[in-house]
């Protein structure tokens, strides 16, 4: 049985956030001062997320993608990846990922066939990199993607958030890391958060200015979309090259018209949309009273309350959430 919302969108893609906890605090997701410790009993185990996904599975939703926070921070991850292995029907799964640990656990994630890995990086200078995200090491995500990329990974992607007078000088660097490597850089529409204007914030650069920028000097040919993954991306190459890059334009064009996500956070709510809409509270489902009719109920409840379109408003919460 699919799963479509009120608006006729068929829901098959579930965002599950592990943990809210990260490893870095990049300025535009997360205070100086760190955020709120949540108690480890309020997050979701491993078990009650396998049993979401099954769940989900019923309706349809056979590709997941596992977030933060940094996902790769949260202890026994590696185990519930090998249990994620065992869940049949699963079509695709992907992680996003700061990759500061991506070295250590590139080799254990490529046992699963379908895993994907997009590795945000906002900044290939060192320094800069170290002040965007207080105090990460450039090196450590440089190791990890050359790791993924000795491993072959299918349809990487280097998430890079444009960010006006931050990483402005470096677009065409970031474009040209595609001419000889296997991924796709991928810009995204800085969203300024909290806010009462999504563009509201000076450092917002859309899509279309990134792309004028790298066709000064190189020729963009625009992809067809592919079919896994990058649902919300528009996809170009460079003459010539062996990557893509794609652009993620949420502010200047929003694609809420064919969204088909969900997403879970790592307290157990199930959330309609990124920016608006309801939540459903699935934790509470399941630890009283369990039966599989209320979750599948909860999911029929939280794919109507999706919003046609977000209203343009950054009240999120991006580490809650998620990305
Ligand atoms: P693919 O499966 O590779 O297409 O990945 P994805 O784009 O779904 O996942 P990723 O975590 O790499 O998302 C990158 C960024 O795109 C997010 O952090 C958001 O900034 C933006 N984004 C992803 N999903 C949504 C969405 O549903 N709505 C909006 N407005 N932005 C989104
Ligand atoms: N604007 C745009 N993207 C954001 N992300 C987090 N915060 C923001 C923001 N304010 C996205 C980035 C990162 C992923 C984890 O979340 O793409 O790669
Ligand atoms: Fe951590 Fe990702 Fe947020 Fe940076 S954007 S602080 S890496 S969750």
């Amino acid at each position: 049985m699919a799963i479509t919302d009120s608006y006729s969108r068929q829901i098959n893609r579930l965002r599950i956030s592990v943990t809210e906890l990260c490893n870095l605090r990049c300025t535009y997701c997360r205070p100086e001062a760190g955020i709120a410790l949540m108690e480890h009993k309020d997050i979701l185990t491993y078990e009650e997320i396998i049993a979401i996904i099954q769940s989900a599975l019923k309706f349809g939703i056979t590709s997941f993608r596992l977030t933060g926070g940094e996902p790769l921070v949260r202890r026994g991850i590696d185990s519930f990846i090998g249990m994620l292995a065992k869940v049949e029907g699963i079509e695709d799964l992907a992680m996003t990922t700061n990759g500061i640990y991506l070295k250590d656990y590139a080799k254990i994630l490529r046992k699963i066939e379908v895993f994907r890995l997009n590795i945000s990086l906002d900044s290939i200078q060192e320094t800069k990199y170290k002040q965007i995200t207080r105090g990460g090491n450039l090196s450590d995500v440089l190791d990890g993607i050359e790791e993924v990329l000795q491993l072959r990974f299918k349809n990487t992607k280097i998430n890079v958030v444009a960010m006006k007078g931050i990483n402005d000088d470096e677009f065409e660097d970031f474009a040209r890391l595609t001419l000889e490597r296997d991924i796709e850089v991928r810009f995204i529409e800085y969203m300024a958060m909290n806010k009462s204007s999504l563009t509201s914030e000076n450092k917002f650069i859309s899509s279309s200015e990134i792309i004028s920028t790298i066709e000064k000097d190189n020729e963009l040919i625009p992809l067809p979309k592919p079919v896994l993954g990058s649902g919300a991306a528009r996809v170009y190459k460079i003459k010539g090259a062996l990557g893509t890059i794609g652009f993620v334009s949420a502010v200047s064009q929003p694609f809420c018209d064919s969204c088909n996500r969900l997403r879970l956070t790592s307290e157990g709510k199930l959330r309609s949309c990124l920016l608006s809409g309801g939540e459903v509270d699935l934790k509470s489902i399941l630890r009283n009273n369990f039966s599989e009719e209320l979750l599948q109920d909860a999911f029929i409840r939280a794919a109507h309350l999706k919003p046609r379109k977000h209203s343009g408003r950054g009240h999120v919460v991006m580490h809650k959430v998620g990305g």
